[in-house]
């Protein structure tokens, strides 16, 4: 939510008090460099008690209500056949209007089921753009992505309201150069996570629904950050200003075939579902829910994690959860944007983006501008932020980078996490960090896991450019 001030004046509100805290620091900056060296230059290697703000993802770390605490306690514990489930699976026809559920344990094991159970020798798989796990399991069952959104999507200031839509005209082109026969499904994904989580248009989400229906595709939405490309809809597409969240949440969510979701988002726990109103779909889906994940009453989640979720799944749609992150990140993005950083535009549901190829032009996507941003910012600030650029793409069948098409650090901006002082901080922080800009280099790879390398590769800065931001910040700002 938003409120205007008596001098005119937007500003985010929490519509919630804190009664549970948790404490964090901010070490000094000497600590913070040798941590981040130690971590290879890796933000997912450091750890928790050397990060101050963590917007590395909005993943698994939101805050819950009482009443998703509640939930928990009240949880059925049963291998199978528990209540809880059942309480869940009764939340998401009420919301969704899905009559067919089950969990799965995250976002990604229901895009392995998915991509496993609906997989075409030579298969390809049409998306408004790929998301990191989506496209590796896509992958490991010998397929490919195919990324059809519009020019507009990549371009990183934009005043395009849906960055996030898919190019009808390109879906067609697709299904004529592969057959139908070879669309394993075509995926839509709410909000874009790797080109700045930006919304598609229910307009546009409804013109591919036809296309598909024409010629016999399958259309999976991937709704981990439904609510906030729902609470997107209803600011800027013409029709839908009076419709609730919960409406046009509703109306969403009855255009594709399969819908499935990391519950680590929009409902603030740890876990994921797949849900349809097609039992034939349902009935293929679900003899490898055992094989992979656990019963059908439970999936691989524990049951109090479920007991949360049924919670979690109302709640999320009341505007003040669904609206709670976007709103900090359109203050965050515009005091950015108004200070001339370079940051992707519009804001949109999932965290602020900076342009790192914009924001450190004299660094190569060779040399991973997107990374060495990010550690330059933790150095800089203790805030955590997630690369995604082209450390984010694995290498070649060849073993070469595949540049990314854009080069992004996201601070993502977990859901009742932080206050505005905390985002003024970070402001504060990336504005200093732009001025010296200069100050940072590249950064090269001295280990490297064959696939997803973002998690657990090392690198190391080139000519340690680390200890001269460090002295550079000492001497102008101090230790913390
Ligand atoms: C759009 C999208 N889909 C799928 C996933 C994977 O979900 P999980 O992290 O729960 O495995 C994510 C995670 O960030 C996501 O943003």
């Amino acid at each position: 939510m938003s409120v205007k001030l008596s001098t005119g004046v937007e500003i985010p509100i929490e519509m919630h008090k804190a009664r549970m805290v948790q404490k964090i620091q901010l070490v000094p900056v000497e600590e913070r460099l040798k941590a981040i060296e130690e971590a290879g230059y890796n933000t997912f290697l450091l750890k928790t008690k050397d990060v101050f703000l963590d917007m590395l993802t909005d993943s698994g770390v939101n805050a819950m209500s009482d009443n998703q605490f509640a939930g928990m306690m009240n949880a059925d514990d049963a291998y199978a056949g528990s209540a809880t489930f059942y309480e869940f699976a009764k939340a998401v026809e009420d919301v969704l209007g899905y009559r067919h559920v089950m969990n799965v344990h995250q976002g990604r094991a229901a895009e392995h089921l998915l991509a496993k159970v609906f997989a075409k020798p030579g298969g390809v798989v049409p998306t408004n753009y790929h998301f990191t796990t989506t496209k590796a399991h896509i992958e490991l069952q010998g397929m490919k992505v195919l990324e059809i959104y519009y020019d507009e999507a990549l371009k990183t200031e934009s005043d395009n309201q849906f960055k996030g839509n898919m190019d009808p005209n390109k879906l067609r082109k697709v299904i004529d150069e592969y057959g139908a026969e070879r669309i394993s499904f075509v995926r839509m994904e709410a909000t874009t996570n790797l080109i700045g989580g930006q919304p598609f248009s229910m307009a546009n989400l409804k013109e591919i629904r036809k296309i598909c229906t024409e010629f016999g595709l399958r259309l999976v939405l991937d709704g981990s950050l439904l609510c906030e490309n729902a609470y997107l809809i209803g600011k800027r597409e013409r029709g839908y200003e009076d419709k609730s969240v919960a409406e046009i949440v509703k109306e969403m969510c009855g255009v594709p075939d399969i819908y499935y979701m990391s519950g680590r988002k929009n409902t603030s726990v740890r876990g994921g579902c797949i849900a349809t109103n097609d039992l034939k779909l349902f009935e293929l889906l679900k003899p490898w829910l055992p094989v992979y994940e656990g019963f059908i009453t439970y999936g691989g989640m524990s049951m109090k994690e479920i007991g949360a979720m049924a919670v979690g799944m109302r709640e999320m749609v009341d505007p003040s959860v669904a609206g709670c992150s976007v709103e900090q990140i359109k203050y965050f993005v515009n005091r950015l944007h108004a200070a001339g950083i370079p940051v992707v535009t519009p804001p949109g549901g999932l965290g602020c983006h900076l342009n790192a190829g914009r924001f450190l032009p004299h660094i190569p996507q060779s040399q991973y501008p997107a990374g060495a941003l990010a550690a330059a910012l933790y150095i800089a600030s203790g805030i955590r932020s997630m690369e995604r650029g082209t450390i984010s793409m694995d290498r070649d069948k060849d073993g070469n980078d595949v540049f990314a098409d854009v080069e992004l650090t996201r601070l993502a901006v977990p859901r009742r996490v932080y206050t505005i002082s905390h985002i003024d901080y970070a402001i504060d922080r990336i504005e200093w960090l732009y001025a010296h800009g200069d100050l940072v280099k590249g950064l090269k790879f001295v280990s490297e896991p064959p696939v997803l390398r973002f998690f657990f590769g090392k690198l190391e800065a080139l000519d340690n450019w680390g200890v001269g931001l460090k002295e550079a910040f000492k001497s102008e700002i101090g230790t913390a």
